[in-house]
């Protein structure tokens, strides 16, 4: 193979857009044989100061105007790393310029935009990929061979969550994640993305749910800066949060089994604890991102009529674990998902196919989220309703 060169257009300098530059960064270190040379050519962010990043972090050239980097003949593909309510406009724009992108979840405010996106994508013939960073865990991987391969016999029972504490302090403030305009729903979008998506990266299709939701913190101070994010606290004069801190779903998936997602992003305790229980005839395993190198694992009838879970240590073997250690049990970090996610975006802009994790599995978790809604609303049973493309 031929070396190959791609120039990376990035729409959004927060958190994300500098970890997706570090990632495509370290591609030649851990996936060399992807035999590629990333360009970093244009960035797009509105504040001076996340354009001043841009220029150190290596962009040829930075600008305001995000559609500027969309058409710039040098860039090739696209990171779309901005606040969900431009999520739309991004990646539409991006696929109607026949141009590959690799999206932040939840894309898009709700099911409707992201349907828009789906429908550009289909229609362009471009391939995408999501950020769904927690599909790459090397033991999440192990998981899903285990479930494919029968060892664990038939599934029982799911339990999956993710709860955060990134809302929990009152004084927090308002950024564009409180505000259904700019961030569609609350935790939902935010966190309840990854766990529809982990559910059914594991089990298959959520047909249906009934859920409730809840909004604990109803007011926080506005931000007194552009940059402010995730985990700013202090500002201004308080405004109402407009989008819910928590969910619980009780959930079917088409396979009949029965299940359970919960999300909250101010509860107090967990800092980041995205994981999930999963019970089978034959064993059972249990995981949690704040442990992301363990996995507890029941295996029925084993180990001499001595019983409880082992504790498995994440090795060469489980996943892409070989690509950035050596030897068992030494931690991989989340910014490693990243390298693997931007593999998997490269892989597929190469080789022109579509790779899972794209924009149809957003889809597919943006309308659990759907479900999940109009359920909290009605208290009632809701269909997921038609996964097939737009
Ligand atoms: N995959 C994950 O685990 C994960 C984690 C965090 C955030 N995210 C997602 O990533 C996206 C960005 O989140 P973040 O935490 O990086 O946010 P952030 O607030 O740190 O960064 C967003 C950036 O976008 C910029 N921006 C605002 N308007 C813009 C415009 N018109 N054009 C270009 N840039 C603009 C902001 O100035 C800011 O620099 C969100 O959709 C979020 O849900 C995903």
């Amino acid at each position: 193979m031929t070396r190959r060169s791609i120039g990376v257009g990035l729409l959004g300098v927060g958190w994300m857009g500098q970890l997706h530059t570090r990632s495509y960064r370290r591609l030649a270190e851990h996936f060399p044989e992807l035999e590629v040379d990333i360009r970093l050519v244009a960035a797009a962010d509105p504040s001076p100061a996340r354009r001043a990043l841009a220029t150190e972090l290596g962009y040829a050239s930075v600008t305001e105007d995000w559609r500027e980097v969309v058409a710039d003949p040098e860039v090739d593909v696209i990171s779309v790393a901005a606040p969900n309510y431009l999520h739309r406009d991004m990646g539409v724009a991006a696929a109607r310029s026949g141009k590959p992108f690799w999206g932040e979840k939840p894309l898009g405010r709700d099911a409707a935009e992201t349907e828009e996106i789906a429908r550009a994508v289909a229609e362009a013939g471009v391939v995408t990929t999501v950020g769904f960073n927690y599909r790459y865990v090397p033991l999440v991987e192990h998981v899903r061979a285990l479930v494919a391969s029968g060892a664990l016999g038939v599934p029982t029972g799911y339990r999956g969550w993710f709860l955060n504490d990134y809302a929990s302090r009152p004084d927090g403030v308002l950024s564009w994640r409180f505000r259904r305009a700019l961030g569609g729903s609350g935790a939902l979008g935010d966190l309840m993305s990854h766990v529809a998506d982990l559910a059914q990266f594991l089990l298959g299709p959520v047909a249906e749910v009934v859920a409730t939701t809840d909004l604990l913190i109803p007011e926080r101070p506005l931000p007194t800066s552009e940059d402010a994010g995730h985990f700013t606290v202090g500002g201004g004069p308080s405004a109402p949060v407009e989008n819910e801190d928590a969910a619980r779903a009780l959930v079917r998936f088409a396979s009949g089994l029965g299940g359970y997602l919960e999300v909250g992003r101010a509860v107090v305790g967990p800092h980041c604890s995205l994981g999930f229980e999963l019970y089978g005839t034959e064993g059972s395993v249990r995981w949690d991102f704040e442990r992301m190198n363990e996995l507890d694992r029941y295996v029925a009838g084993g180990a001499g009529g001595d019983v409880g879970f082992q504790r498995v240590l994440a090795r060469p073997g489980h996943g892409e674990y070989h690509r950035f250690q050596p030897g068992p049990a030494i931690s991989m970090s989340y910014d490693d998902l990243k390298v693997v996610e931007a593999s998997r975006f490269v892989a597929s802009v190469l080789g022109g196919e579509p790779a899972p994790g794209g924009v149809p599995d957003a889809l597919a978790a943006a309308r659990v989220i759907a479900a999940i809604e109009t359920s909290a609303s009605s208290r009632a049973w809701v269909s997921v309703g038609d996964r097939s493309a737009p």
